[in-house]
């Protein structure tokens, strides 16, 4: 059976493309460092599939201890690459760490790979690299903008590197970079899901936990924005269509059906909508009320964004399978199901 790593497995969308992969009949192996998520996720997996991944608890950040993962499995036929940090927030306050972390586990992964002859990768990178775009929405020529958070450039510079190995001498190895929108909801079993560590900074978490009452209300970063209600407007896109895409994208690398060296994908539903659109969504598909007030604008904020998804649809076939009532219904169940295991 054909073995893929999936490093951040134990993550958000790492758990879900796990799951998807097992599956499709493939044999995962996580590599994680716990550091932020859970070895109970693991057990959701499992739950889910029937099939508990291989678990390898190893910092990326360490070439050699990282390398007993290629020594100990063979067959192994490429890796999804999700382990990074990810809060831009924090990403401010610690530049150095996000440059550590995000970019020596990609270095290492990369120089691994070459020697041990593996040649599929497939790359998280984020919507975060069209910054503020000119034109919406936005397609995969849309020109890179300078990064506002050092989280963002690791993600323009994890694709340059990717970049810059397909055109180095001899190189065998094919990348998907796979640049996200908003991704939020959780598997419809409600057996794995989002679960960030303190508090939220992301939007569908600090609902949930606002509506659940771990949290007092939302502040509702800003109203007067130039869109239709003056909140801004992303992206949102299910999980589990997230998820669905790497697994074509890495069957699309399998069957040597890539055209390119380094395909780039945008994941989004192709739809925007806003802070106050959300809110409604959830409100409806719930029946629950979300306690918020209209705060001052968050720094760094863009005002829209949204995807062409065009090219994932024709290229890997992609099909979306979830509204944006699934999503908003879905981040609910699971975090309900959380606090019946606490
Ligand atoms: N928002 C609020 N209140 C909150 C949290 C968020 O009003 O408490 C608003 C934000 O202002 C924004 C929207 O909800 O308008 C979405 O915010 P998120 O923090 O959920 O998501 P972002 O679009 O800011 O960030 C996401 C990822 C980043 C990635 C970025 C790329 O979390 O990793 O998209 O644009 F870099």
């Amino acid at each position: 059976m054909s073995k893929v790593i999936v490093t951040g497995g134990t993550g958000y969308i790492g758990s879900h493309v796990a799951v998807d992969l097992i599956n499709k009949g493939f044999e995962v192996i996580i590599i994680d460092d716990l550091s932020n998520s859970e070895i109970s996720v693991l057990d959701g997996i499992e739950k889910i599939t029937g099939t508990k991944p291989f678990f390898e608890k190893i910092d990326l950040c360490d070439k050699e201890a990282t390398r007993i993962v290629f020594e100990k499995y063979s067959d192994i036929q490429g890796a999804i690459h999700f382990a990074a940090s990810k809060a831009v927030g924090e990403s401010v306050e610690q530049p150095i760490k996000y440059y550590k972390n995000n970019l020596q586990s990609l270095l290492n992964m990369i120089e691994l790979m070459i020697e041990y002859k593996i040649d599929n990768f497939i790359f998280s990178s984020s919507c975060t690299v069209y910054g503020q775009p000119d034109i919406l929405p936005v397609t995969e020529e849309s020109p890179i903008k300078i990064a506002e958070s050092p989280y963002g450039n690791t993600k323009q510079i994890g694709e340059e590197i990717l970049t810059d190995q397909t055109k180095a001498p001899g190189n065998q190895m094919k990348f998907v970079c796979l640049r996200y929108f908003n991704p939020i909801g959780a598997h419809p079993t409600a057996l794995i899901g989002e679960k960030p560590s303190g508090i939220p900074a992301n939007l569908i978490p600090y609902i949930t936990k606002t509506v659940k009452g771990e949290l007092e209300q939302l502040t509702v970063f800003g109203d007067d924005y130039d869109t239709r209600d003056g909140t801004p407007i992303r992206d949102y896109i299910h999980v589990c269509d997230i998820s669905s895409a790497h697994v074509l994208a890495f069957e699309r690398l399998l069957n040597n059906a890539n055209t390119e060296n380094l395909e780039i994908y945008n994941l989004g539903s192709g739809e925007g909508h806003t802070v106050l659109e959300i809110i409604n969504a959830f409100e409806s598909s719930t029946g629950e009320k979300v306690n918020y007030k209209i705060g001052p604008r968050r720094a760094g904020d863009v005002i829209a964004t949204y995807a062409n998804n065009d090219k994932a649809k024709t290229q890997l076939g992609w099909k979306l399978k979830y509204t944006l009532q699934d999503m908003t219904r879905s981040a609910w169940a699971w975090e309900q199901k959380m606090s019946q295991a606490n």
